[in-house]
């Protein structure tokens, strides 16, 4: 049996494949406005989530029940499915994929999803697997510099905050090697600093990357202002995290300091990272970035499961 599409990995999508889903996503768009449709009626999705979560599920939930499909979900599946009973990944994927068409899983440990993947039969989905990867996220954050700059080519991305266990933006510094001319600067606490396997990824698509110390260098240049959480959750114990917390935070006196036609993001939740003032700036793209995640998901599940799917 051949086997289905899966979302693994952003290392899976190649320019013209990203050209395709931001166009379906623009649909989803005008489709979500309408109010839906049906093109995925008598199609199951089931979300298992290992870990907390609330736009990536409920985003992914709502992707599917406006294209006419139906869920069934398992929340906190670490402590209310078999696992707790010591059933294997793989055993628990076998299972849900009697029940349903595609899986989407959130798990701790990473290459979970690849494990899943390795004796799934429906398409599996990668909602975040430990601090590795999150490439629905990064396709949502490339989606959304592409619609509020009007480009993914000729940008300058400030990535900050927790880098090292921040799946969020390590996936979004390997998406944007897809795109031309793209220059980073990663301002985050040394312990915390972007993975060596990351910055070679980067390297070797000869990308520009540069460390930087204070969010006001980042600032200056920055077309896009990425902000994160501190992964909390990650660190071993809680004076390590104590040690990291809040070193960037943004606020009202940065946005004078940001160039009047830069954006800012965040794959939320925010804890402190982006003082409340900020969100009435034009600039705090973060809530329109939600946004632009239902698109790209129903996107994404229309091309694992609708009329054409996993052609690319
Ligand atoms: C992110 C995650 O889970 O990695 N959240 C999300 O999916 N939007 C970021 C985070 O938790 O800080």
């Amino acid at each position: 049996m051949p086997s289905p599409p899966h979302v693994l990995t952003v290392a899976q999508f190649e320019r013209p494949a990203l050209e395709r889903i931001f166009a379906a996503a623009d649909q989803m768009r005008v489709v979500a406005e309408r109010g839906g449709d049906r093109r995925l009626a008598g199609r199951l999705l089931a979300t298992l989530f290992f870990e907390p979560s609330t736009r990536t599920r409920l985003s992914f939930e709502a992707a599917m029940f406006r294209l006419g499909g139906q869920v069934i979900s398992a929340e906190m599946a670490s402590d209310t499915t078999s696992a707790v009973k010591g059933e294997t990944i793989e055993d628990t994927i076998r299972i849900v994929q009697s029940y349903a068409d595609a899986i989407v899983i959130r798990h701790p440990v990473a290459g979970t999803a690849e494990r899943a993947a390795s004796v799934a039969t429906a398409p599996i989905v990668n909602a975040g697997d430990g601090a590795r990867e999150h490439p629905t996220q990064a396709l949502l954050d490339l989606y959304t510099i592409h619609s509020e700059l009007g480009r993914i080519d000729d940008v300058t991305v400030a990535l900050v905050g927790d880098l090292r266990y921040g799946r969020a933006p390590r996936s979004l510094a390997m998406l944007l090697t897809r795109a031309r001319n793209v220059r980073l600067l990663l301002a985050a606490p040394p312990e915390i600093a972007m993975s060596q396997d990351v910055l070679d990824q980067v390297a070797a698509a000869g990308m520009q990357c540069d460390v930087v110390e204070t969010l006001d260098v980042a600032l200056a240049d920055a077309d896009v202002v990425y902000m994160t959480r501190v992964q909390k959750e990650r660190f071993p114990d809680e004076v390590s995290y104590r040690a990291v917390e809040g070193r960037y935070r943004l606020d009202r006196g940065h946005l004078e300091r940001m160039r009047s036609d830069a954006i800012i993001m965040h794959p939320l939740p925010r804890v402190n990272e982006i003082a409340p003032e900020v969100d009435a700036d034009p600039r705090a793209a973060y809530f329109r970035q939600v946004k632009n995640g239902l698109y790209v998901r129903m996107a994404l599940l229309d091309w694992l499961l609708g009329a054409n799917a996993g052609v690319v």
